[in-house]
């Protein structure tokens, strides 16, 4: 086996950041594909943070090719800030980077118009919740064919016709929606700091498709690094509280530009438990103080926005259709440890709608409301054992718990976390092992 893709299995934050890390040592590529900066991976170095949006958190081995595929929406400035905090700590000194040149460039209206809309809604069913990084609006201009790619940043001209084209359409919705139209100086602006910052990431920038397809036929491992999780898919997910991107596993060919006969093997993550941020529905929330303990105990609180998190029970009727829909080979279980000293733990299997017993949540909103989660119960545990090397050093709640979440989910267990730190893994299977 040598590509693997790993995704989030539910609404993203599934703690990507340490598998994608413990993966990417077995890889010599890490590709991130989707998304942009509503991404956030917190890694440590030697105890000093760092918190990635763009760059893959296959950064922290050096040496190993990070790509940022054609799929993503990039905001240059964000790239080059966190190009500089990786320098700072020893981290891409030769020339690991590239950056497809088809992605897409997140420009400073983009994100106006995602925090106007959000402002607009805010309070009502309407408000998606989102980062307000400019995803939404910068997808829009490329599924409309107007949008800016990272090579349009080496032609200044073009840069600048194709950002006065789209203001000129976007201007009277910027008006609409109660924002100020941008004066030319500062759309001139625009386009200048856009063209400076692309000078500055031209010697990265290059096909990243064709540098992918390189690693494939030389035999490569390959680690493909999704952003956000299956249900906050375009298509898939629970619309219109989604991404707009592809965020399952097959987003990952259609990204970064390879076929999908090249992908040996799909790892989702999930948490022990389920979060959620921004609006939609997530039937397992738990309100109240046990939900806040979740989240303390859990640090639930987002890397890019540092909203915090709903938190509930997990829902392995959600997680099935994740396994389903990505077509996952295996499965990473985080934060078990979180649910320690917790009391008895309950995960939903299953949902009941108009006399119906349903194995995967309904997609429509309203359904979804009206659906009743059934609960399976398993009595708590204390504390697990500091560092782990196989399940049945867990106590047998605990082992009983996660061997359910597999069996339900569809999926076998490929490692268990039961920590932040690298030790504090169970590894179950090895994804690049053939
Ligand atoms: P957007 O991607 O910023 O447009 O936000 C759309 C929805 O996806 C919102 O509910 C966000 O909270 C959610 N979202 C986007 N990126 C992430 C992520 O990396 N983790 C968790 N949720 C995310």
């Amino acid at each position: 086996m040598s590509t693997v893709v790993v995704v989030g299995a539910q609404w993203g934050d599934e703690g990507k950041g340490k598998v994608v890390d413990l993966f990417s040592e077995r890889a010599d590529m890490v590709v991130r594909y989707g998304g942009g900066a509503n991404a956030g991976h917190t890694l440590v170095i030697g105890g000093t943070k760092l918190v990635t949006h763009l760059v893959p958190s296959g950064v922290m081995h050096p040496g190993k090719s990070c790509v940022l595929g054609d799929g993503m929406v990039i905001d240059p400035h964000t790239l080059l800030e966190e190009i500089a905090d990786c320098q700072k700590q020893g981290l891409l000194q030769r020339n690991e980077l590239l950056i497809g040149l088809g992605a897409h460039v997140i420009l400073p209206y983009h994100k106006l118009l995602d925090g106007l809309r959000e402002d607009r809604h805010a309070g009502t069913a309407q408000a998606i919740g989102t980062t307000r990084r400019g995803i939404g609006p910068a997808y829009e201009a490329k599924a409309g064919r107007r949008g800016v790619k990272m090579r349009d940043l080496l032609r200044i001209e073009r840069l600048r016709e194709l950002v006065r084209n789209n203001l000129d359409e976007l201007n009277p919705l910027i008006t609409h929606l109660g924002g100020t139209v941008p004066s030319a100086a500062e759309v001139e602006k625009w386009v200048s700091d856009a063209a400076r910052a692309g000078e500055k990431l031209a010697p990265s920038l290059g096909d990243a498709s064709r540098h992918v397809y390189a690693a494939i036929v030389a035999k490569k491992p390959i680690l493909f690094e999704g952003a956000q999780g299956c249900l906050l898919d375009l298509d898939h997910g629970t619309y219109p509280y989604v991404t707009s991107s592809s965020t399952i596993a097959a987003g990952a060919c259609q990204s970064a530009g390879i076929g999908p006969t090249h992908i040996n093997a799909v790892i989702g993550i999930t948490k022990a438990y389920a979060t959620r941020v921004g609006s939609g529905p997530f039937p397992t929330e738990m309100h109240g103080e046990f939900g806040e303990r979740l989240r303390q105990a859990g640090g639930e609180f987002g890397a890019t926005t540092g909203r915090p998190r709903r938190c509930g029970w997990l829902d392995l009727a959600a997680l099935r259709m994740g396994v389903r829909l990505s077509g996952m080979t295996g499965l990473a279980l985080t934060k078990l440890d979180v649910l320690s000293n917790m009391g008895d733990v309950q995960v939903c299997v299953g949902y009941k709608l108009d006399g119906k017993a349903l194995d995967e949540p309904p997609i429509d909103g309203e359904d979804i409301a009206r659906a009743e989660p059934i609960f399976q119960t398993f009595p708590g545990w204390g504390e697990l054992p500091r560092a782990t090397q196989s399940l049945d050093d867990l106590p047998k709640t605990a082992r009983d718990y996660v061997q359910t979440i597999a069996k339900l989910a569809g999926a076998p267990l490929a490692l268990v976390s039961v920590g932040p730190d690298r030790n504090q893994t169970i590894k179950l299977a090895d994804p690049f092992a053939g």
